[in-house]
This record gives C-alpha cells, sequence and structure tokens, in this order.
C-alpha cells in the first residue's frame, strides 16, 4: 500500500497544484511510481463540451499518469464557488466515499499519491463535511502551500493551529511566489517567522518563475526548483526503504 501527500493552501491561488505537480514530477524523476489526483475540482472550463479541470491536467503530466477521470478527478464542477455549492448548483452531492475509494485505488498500485485540496481546509464539500472531515477520513500527513509575502503568517499559522487541533499531522510548509519581483525584509523573514511561530518545519520557499503555468499547462523547471530550494527530508520518509 502507497503512502499519500494531502496538499492545502491557505488560500486558493497559492500554489497547490504548482506544488503539487512539482513534488509529483520530482518523484518521478527519483523512481519513485507517482499518482496524484485532484478530488473535487470547481469553475472548471469546457473543453469539447466536456468539463475539464486544468489543475488535474497538470497534474497528470507531472506524473505522466494515465488513469480514468473517476479515479484522479472524481468531481468536477463549473460553478467557481466553494464545492458544496457548487456540486448543488450542479444539482449533485459530493460523496466522500467516493473520493476515499479513488485514493485507495491509486495507493494500492502506486508508491506515492499526492492529492491536492480545493480552496482551504474549512472549505465545504457539503453542508457539514469540509476538507478536514476528508483528510481525516484519507489519513493523510498534510503539506501546506503559502504565500511568500505580506499577510501569510496569520494565514499560515491559522491552518497550522487548525489542522492540528483535528489531529492531522503537518509535515512542512512551503512558501510560494505566485508573482514576479523581489524580496523585501518581509519576505526575507517569514520563513523563520513562521517556522518559530508554528513549530511546524517550513521546507523552503519556491521563486516565481515565468516557464510555470497552470492554464497554459506548463511545468516549468518546477521540479528542479523544488529539488533545489526545497529540504525534502519528510518526503524521503515517505519513500518505502528496499530491504536488503
Ligand atoms: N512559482 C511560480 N512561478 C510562476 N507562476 C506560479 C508559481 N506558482 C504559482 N504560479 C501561478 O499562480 C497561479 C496560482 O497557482 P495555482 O498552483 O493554480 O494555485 P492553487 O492551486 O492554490 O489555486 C497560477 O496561474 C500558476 O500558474
Ligand atoms: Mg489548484
Amino acid at each position: 500500500m502507497g503512502r499519500g501527500i494531502f496538499i492545502t493552501g491557505t488560500d486558493t491561488g497559492v500554489g497547490k497544484t504548482v506544488i503539487a505537480a512539482g513534488l509529483a514530477a520530482y518523484l518521478k524523476s527519483q523512481a519513485i511510481t507517482v499518482a496524484a489526483m485532484k478530488p473535487v475540482q470547481t469553475g472548471a472550463k469546457k473543453v469539447n463540451g466536456r468539463l475539464e479541470s486544468e489543475d488535474l491536467r497538470l497534474l497528470l503530466r507531472a506524473a505522466s499518469l494515465e488513469e480514468p477521470l473517476e479515479i484522479t478527478n472524481p468531481y468536477c464542477l463549473e460553478l467557481p464557488a466553494a464545492p458544496s455549492l457548487a456540486a448543488r448548483v450542479a444539482g449533485i452531492k459530493i460523496d466522500p466515499r467516493r473520493i476515499i475509494e479513488a485514493h485507495h485505488n491509486l495507493a494500492a498500485r502506486y508508491q506515492v499519491v499526492i492529492v491536492e485540496g480545493a480552496g482551504g481546509l474549512m472549505v465545504p464539500l457539503s453542508d457539514n463535511y469540509t476538507l478536514v472531515d476528508l483528510i481525516k477520513q484519507l489519513k493523510l500527513p498534510l503539506v501546506i502551500v503559502a504565500r511568500a509575502n505580506l499577510g501569510t503568517i496569520n494565514h499560515t499559522a491559522l491552518t497550522v493551529s487548525c489542522a492540528q487541533s483535528q489531529g492531522i499531522r503537518v509535515e512542512g510548509i512551503i512558501l510560494n511566489h505566485t508573482q514576479a519581483g523581489n524580496d523585501g525584509i518581509v519576505e526575507e523573514n517569514n520563513p523563520r517567522i513562521i517556522q518559530q511561530l508554528t513549530g511546524v518545519p517550513v521546507c523552503g520557499v519556491i521563486p516565481y518563475s515565468a516557464d510555470i503555468s497552470v492554464e497554459e499547462t506548463r511545468l516549468g523547471n518546477i521540479a528542479d526548483l523544488i529539488d533545489k530550494h526545497l529540504n525534502l527530508s519528510w518526503l524521503k520518509k515517505l519513500w518505502p526503504v528496499k530491504q536488503k
């Protein structure tokens, strides 16, 4: 049975997909078999008359994965809204069992399964069921992606606090630059301040790279950036160790 990692963000648009795809591509380059899934996509666009997840497209490319959409993306919804609302408008209800079964299916066949969340931790999938509940049921450790610049301390600390209060293990925090710009005193100090405040390792800071684009399905040099800028000791623990 493979292990998994759940990638959440402090917010939408912080770089969950980029980091999840980067980790998948990096693991693959290390000869680890890796699968990825996006259990719930909202704000999906129609391609050839069919709703498609652009997050999933990048994840599949990163992992060179070919698996049925029912497994890699059980729910693909058009409305750009919280999943519970997007599902209601589409006339369906999100059933967590479908997501958990899909994850088990992949975990049985791949060494690592990378799961990208939707929005942040307290986002509802149905009236009384949030991403936190899903992560607990999947029994997966968490990696938090956060913005690298001003405003990130509060969002990151709240996310860590929420996860830990629910018994979810937080493996690490990855800060990410979604826009070009030079680092100032805030960006330089955020990693240290966040690590001190939360007690969770900040794995590192991923720089902005114009070659990367989720919308245009471009991985650019993300696997190299992951390798170069992050301390991945936690990730290496998840790899099965070969017995002699
Ligand atoms: N390190 C980066 N360099 C360049 N662009 C990035 C980087 N990280 C994220 N982006 C861009 O920022 C936007 C948001 O990133 P995304 O991974 O889609 O966030 P999320 O999955 O959290 O919503 C996308 O347009 C993506 O291409
Ligand atoms: Mg995303």
